[in-house]
């Protein structure tokens, strides 16, 4: 069964909080199905309250495993008044996923929003790397407290034009991460239903945590139709790493869009060295059948920590990449 047909069976199913059914409500917000056969929905309801919730499970759940014969079902609830969120714009996801860490994605991720500007296109971060958020370093921002609108919406940050949310505005930096887990799922379903986005906004790159356990997979699911980018290095560890975080992408039905080969070599008085190794790359591409994008070279910016510039020999990879990928979009 296609999610497809899965969606026009779902949507005979009654919202109790409209008395409509999910088909006109447009309650049915995202379905995966994964391999073992479990079916995940996020549902909109105009009221989260318990007994619409437990009834509207009920159906499904009746449908789901007992009239198709799905495994298993896990269902999420959003409420329907936060449909202007970005999720319901034609806004393009493109999530950035490496499996291992320290590769580069959020160099990537950054990088790769200058070179879409640059291009004319209006783009936005939500640096959702739990563990290690670091785009607003890499952005070289000051970390200030995050602002709401009285509707209670986060209010992005900016450099440069480019807009951004990342859970280094929201952290205290003195508690440890530990302390940081139980707020973490609630902050970020607030970062996909609950930021005041630009209306222009194209283009939003999510850096993703590392690895392919819960919270990398828990994320995927709040970008339903996000595309991924998989970042490695040219070492063997390292893409063997990124070819699982590639499957657990596609698990969830993530088109890839490809793989990113990041300090793939260096280039050294007209010699290329292959400092870490050689080949990851293509390896990945060839596992996850896509192809390599870009390969990034070893380098440092010159005016920048992090930042290439648009005339700098790996700013101009950046564009190519950023070209590439406007093609696949547009
Ligand atoms: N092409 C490159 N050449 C040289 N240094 C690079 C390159 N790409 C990234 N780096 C450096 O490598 C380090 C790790 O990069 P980055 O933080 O982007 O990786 P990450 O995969 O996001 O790591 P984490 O798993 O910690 O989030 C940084 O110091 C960054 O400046
Ligand atoms: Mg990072």
């Amino acid at each position: 069964m296609t999610k497809e047909e899965l969606k026009i069976k779902l949507g005979e199913v009654l919202d109790p909080s409209a008395s409509k059914p999910l088909s006109e409500t447009g309650g049915i917000k995202h379905i995966g199905i994964d391999d073992d056969n479990v079916v995940t929905l996020i549902i909109g309801l105009e009221s989260d309250n318990d007994a619409y919730t437990k009834k509207i499970k009920r159906d499904l759940a009746r449908i789901v495993k007992l009239d198709l014969g799905f495994k298993g079902l896990k269902t999420e609830f959003q409420l329907n008044k936060l449909d202007d969120s970005i999720l319901n714009r034609e806004v393009k996801y493109i999530g950035i996923a490496s499996g291992k860490g320290g590769v580069g994605k959020s160099t990537v991720t950054a990088n790769l929003a200058y070179a879409l500007k640059r291009l004319g296109k209006k783009v936005g971060i939500i640096d959702a790397d739990v563990y290690g958020s670091s785009i607003p370093t890499i952005l070289d921002m000051e970390i200030t407290k995050p602002k709401g609108t009285k509707e209670q919406k986060i209010i992005p940050f900016k450099k440069d034009d480019i807009e951004l949310i990342s859970t280094e505005f929201f952290m205290d930096p003195t508690k440890p991460l530990m302390w940081r887990g139980p707020m973490l799922g609630k902050m970020l379903n607030h970062f996909f239903y609950d930021v005041e986005w630009n209306d222009k906004i194209e283009y939003i790159l999510v850096d993703l945590p590392p690895g392919t356990g819960d919270v990398a997979m828990d994320i995927q699911k709040l970008i339903p139709d996000s595309k991924m980018l998989i970042v490695t290095t040219p070492h063997k560890s390292a893409s063997h790493i990124a070819v699982k975080a590639g499957f657990a992408a596609q698990q969830l039905n993530h088109d890839l869009l490809g793989v990113i080969e990041n300090m793939s070599h260096l280039d050294h008085k007209g010699e290329r060295l292959n400092i870490f190794g050689e080949g990851g790359g293509v390896i990945v591409a060839d596992k996850l059948n896509t192809d390599v994008l870009a390969s990034i070279p070893i380098g440092q910016p010159i005016n920048h920590i992090s930042i290439f510039a648009a005339d700098e020999e790996i700013g101009v990879d950046y564009l190519g990449l950023a070209n590439k990928l406007l093609k696949t979009f547009e």
